[in-house]
């Protein structure tokens, strides 16, 4: 049987994992907890595959191959002869070295376990297992099959050959890696959360509205994208999560997320996936949310 590359998680990220890996040639399985997840990350990975066919990016032969590479799993049994696992599970310690726990006992002793984290510490999840030094941060960005870069993270127990066998993976992928050392948020969450976090101050504190915030910031420093709106994108939920590992991580209060982000998330409005956030998305474009919440 021909080694496998294994993905824990069939969401946002672990879908889009599965297909670069897939297309990049290699035999997949992507382990979530129920049916429903999986066949939701399929059909991700079909729509967003027709769209390179449409664009005459990929033949239709080339995408049946790339789905035909890829197998699904709600028992982690199915994992057990893959090289390498890339878990990209919900950003919750506990959820997550307990999957690092079961991937210690299941996986062949010399597979390596990489975390696709937005900030826990890689040198915990690694003390989760009895092999830490096989343990390292594969953080992929969103969407995947467009970004190029994945930062990779070095545990405190991370060995050189692992990093090494993990950049040469990267670039296998098509991917541009960058490796860092491990320390709360990294180095991607670490500078974009702060800056999310003071564009919901400057909206909090009523210096200008959501439109002029992300304005500013799209045509005065080129981003693609302003910060709200890629907050909205990114899951509230999971920005808030990022800010307080950054605010405990490093102790400092200036990391604690902004009030308005508190009752935001409190009120279940996670942006894209919840259909609203700083914007509202019902109608499958983004509109502003006119509230008085939000000046505009
Ligand atoms: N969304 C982003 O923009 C982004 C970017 C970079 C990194 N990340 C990170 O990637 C990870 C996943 O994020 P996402 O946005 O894909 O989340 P998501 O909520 O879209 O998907 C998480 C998936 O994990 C599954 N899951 C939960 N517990 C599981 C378990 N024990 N075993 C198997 N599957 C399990 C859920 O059923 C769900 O399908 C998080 O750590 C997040 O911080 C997210």
């Amino acid at each position: 049987m021909s080694e496998i590359f294994g993905v824990v998680g069939a969401g946002t990220m672990g879908n889009g994992i599965a297909q670069v890996v897939a297309r990049a040639g290699f035999d997949v399985v992507i382990r979530d907890v129920a049916d429903e997840f999986l066949s939701r990350g399929m059909k991700a990975i079909d729509k967003s595959l027709q769209r390179d066919v449409d664009k005459e990016r990929l033949s239709a032969n080339e995408k049946s191959a790339i789905v035909g590479r890829i197998k699904t799993a709600t028992s982690l049994e199915a994992l057990k002869d893959a090289f390498i696992v890339v878990e990209a599970v919900t950003e919750d310690f506990d959820v997550k070295a307990e999957v690092f726990r079961a991937l210690d006992t299941i996986t062949k002793p010399e597979a390596i376990l990489a975390s696709n984290t937005s900030s826990i510490s890689i040198t915990k999840l690694g003390a989760a297992t009895k092999r830490p030094d096989k343990v390292i941060g594969m953080h992929f960005m969103n969407p995947v099959p467009v970004m190029k870069l994945v930062e990779i993270i070095n545990g405190y127990a991370t060995m050189n050959a692992v990093t090494e066998k993990i950049v040469a993976l990267t670039k296998q992928l098509d991917k541009v890696p960058c490796v860092v050392n491990d320390y709360p948020g990294f180095i991607a969450n670490r500078i974009l959360m702060p800056m999310i976090n003071e564009a919901i101050y400057s909206l909090y504190e009523g210096v200008a509205g959501v439109k002029e915030i992300d304005t500013v910031m799209k045509l005065g420093m080129a981003h693609p994208m302003g910060p709200l709106q890629l907050a909205d994108f990114i899951g509230l939920d999971t920005c808030y999560s990022i800010l307080n590992v950054l605010c405990d991580g490093f102790g400092n209060p200036k990391y604690a997320p902004c009030p308005l982000l508190t009752n935001t998330v409190t009120a279940g409005k996670f942006g894209v996936k919840t259909g609203e956030g700083f914007y509202q998305y019902q109608t499958g474009n983004k509109e502003l949310v006119v509230s008085s919440r939000f000046r505009s």
